[in-house]
């Protein structure tokens, strides 16, 4: 077997103007990603105070790396933040912000009515050879773009980010059975061009990592709740022992408590070939924690205080 992602070389000089729909922790970082790359990005979200919340998520993101970049020279620092963030704008109206959009990516929330909603209303404005993705955690991307005609379904995939999207490599492009190779291609391409690693893949629940890492963060949590180890000891053992980053707990408090439970949920009840898996059954203690409001490092409480 080759070793490592297999690129295609479209040349990507016709990506140049995206828009990110959604301003939160994913939507900011792909907008911060695509204008450090010299792309002309446009964040929308539902209002200016959203945007402005997105807009500091970027800054703060920012300074982090100038920091890195500029030691000791703060005026340097300020610069690169500016000069990258100059080629952001913000935009509360989806249809006007996509008229002249190369690719459009969409990270709003993790409902699939409002998703589809959202694409019918933006392929009224989009520009025919708009490249639309969705960057969908758990959702299939044929049914996000169920209510396309058949034109905009070949120009329609999967773009799905990971968490922190500055520092996380890997963006998987899934292939629906409608995309033309083309625009998996050109996607390919894209991904390459923004300092990413391609991995391309099938339109199936959880795509590659969610897949694999979400049975993971289940067994965890079911561990804990056989009291066989603390959530500290777990997390520990999977650090030391297996040489994971984050342990599965302070993972499920960085993606999100009701996000995981929404994906386990939704997978358990109606997933596609995954339907009553006891992988995805519903947990107790997740279950518990979300309905106390304790969704982890966003509402400063999860499985740990934050
Ligand atoms: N913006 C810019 N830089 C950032 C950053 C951000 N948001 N977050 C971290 N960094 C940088 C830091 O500045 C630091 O840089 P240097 O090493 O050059 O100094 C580096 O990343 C490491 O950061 P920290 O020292 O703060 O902490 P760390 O070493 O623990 O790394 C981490 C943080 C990268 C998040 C690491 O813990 C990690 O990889 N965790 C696992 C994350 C993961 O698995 N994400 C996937 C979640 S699943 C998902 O996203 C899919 C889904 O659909 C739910
Ligand atoms: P978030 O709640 O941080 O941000 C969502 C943003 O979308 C909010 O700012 C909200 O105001 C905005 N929004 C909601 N409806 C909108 C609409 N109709 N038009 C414009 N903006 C709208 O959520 P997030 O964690 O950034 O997740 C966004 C998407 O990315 C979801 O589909 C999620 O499954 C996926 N995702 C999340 C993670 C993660 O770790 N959190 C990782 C990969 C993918």
């Amino acid at each position: 077997l080759a070793r490592g992602p297999s690129f295609s070389t479209t040349s990507m000089a016709s990506i140049s103007r995206i828009t990110v729909i959604g301003g939160g922790q994913m939507g900011s970082g792909i907008a911060q990603v695509a204008a450090t790359h010299k792309h002309e990005v446009t964040l929308v979200d539902v209002s200016q105070e959203a945007l402005d919340r997105g807009k500091a998520y970027m800054a703060k993101s920012l300074k982090r790396v100038a920091k890195k970049k500029h030691a000791e020279d703060e005026a340097a620092q300020s610069q690169f933040v500016a000069e990258i963030m100059s080629r952001v704008s913000l935009s509360t109206k989806p249809q006007e912000a996509v008229s002249r959009a190369d690719l459009v990516i969409e990270a709003i929330v993790e409902n699939l009515k409002v998703k589809q909603d959202l694409f019918a209303q933006l392929s009224k404005a989009a520009p025919q050879q708009a490249i639309l993705a969705s960057n969908t955690s758990s959702l299939p991307i044929g049914k996000i773009a169920e209510l396309l005609d058949s034109q905009r379904k070949q120009r329609f995939i999967g773009l799905h980010f990971f968490n922190p999207v500055p520092q996380m490599k890997l963006v998987e492009v899934v292939r629906t059975k409608e995309a033309d190779q083309e625009v998996v291609d050109s996607a390919v391409a894209w991904v390459k061009a923004i300092g990413k690693a391609p991995a391309v893949c099938k339109d199936t629940p959880g795509f590659i990592v969610n897949r694999l890492l979400l049975p993971y963060m289940m067994e965890a949590i079911r561990l804990l709740e056989r009291d066989v180890a603390s959530a500290q000891d777990i997390d520990t053992a999977m650090k030391l022992g297996a040489g994971y980053p984050m342990g599965p707990f302070e993972l499920c408090d960085y993606v999100g408590l009701d996000t995981i439970k929404f994906i386990v949920d939704g997978w358990h009840k109606d997933g596609e070939g995954l339907k009553g898996n006891p992988l995805f059954a519903s947990s107790t203690k997740l279950d518990e924690l979300v309905k106390q409001g304790r969704l982890g490092v966003k509402s400063g409480k999860g499985f740990y205080d934050y």
